[in-house]
């Protein structure tokens, strides 16, 4: 059983990750209709892994005896000034989503939550993960400037990336 302190956080905590799956595809939305599909394709891969994290965090919950107890989602930002722009604020997003797990984690300390704790450290790593594979765009998009055809190679390497479930997804 998990008490009632850190049943809330973690519900907190699924509904920010709904909120990052529905501000992944505002911006897979923004990339299609600039036609930049390996960006799309990018923020298409980003809103699976956030309904993978969603999944984690309900099974879990499920399993500890808790309840999933859903809440609205924040309406996402539909544009930004520029591709470079929406991927700093993905960067941005990230790290505000680390400090999020950071503070679950000592919320599971505080309640002596050994389970929540190991069960959370997951998610520990898995961001240090998602921040470095944002920033890496981020730079590369710094070091192209302005320039089309940076553009275009940026875009050809992002339609590559395809979408591998947790080890331990059953949903
Ligand atoms: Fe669920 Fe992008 O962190």
């Amino acid at each position: 059983m998990i008490s009632k302190k850190v049943q809330d956080a973690l519900n907190n905590q699924i509904n920010a990750e709904l909120y990052s799956a529905y501000l992944y595809y505002s911006m897979q939305a923004y990339f299609e209709e600039l036609n930049l599909t390996g960006f799309a394709n990018w923020m298409g891969i980003q809103v699976q892994e956030e309904l993978a994290h969603t999944a984690k965090f309900t099974k879990f919950i499920n399993e500890r005896g808790g309840r999933v107890i859903p809440k609205a989602i924040e309406c996402p930002p539909i544009e930004w000034e520029s591709p470079a722009a929406a991927f700093e604020a993905t960067y941005a997003h990230e790290q505000a989503v680390s400090a999020s797990i950071n503070n679950l984690v000592d919320i599971a300390i505080a309640e002596n939550d050994h389970a929540s704790k190991i069960f959370l450290d997951w998610f520990v790593s898995e961001q240090v993960e998602e921040e470095a594979s944002v920033n890496a765009v981020v730079q590369k998009m710094k070091l192209m400037k302005d320039s089309p055809h940076g553009l275009f190679m940026i875009d050809r390497e992002l339609a590559q990336r395809v979408f591998t479930p947790p080890a331990d997804q059953t949903t």
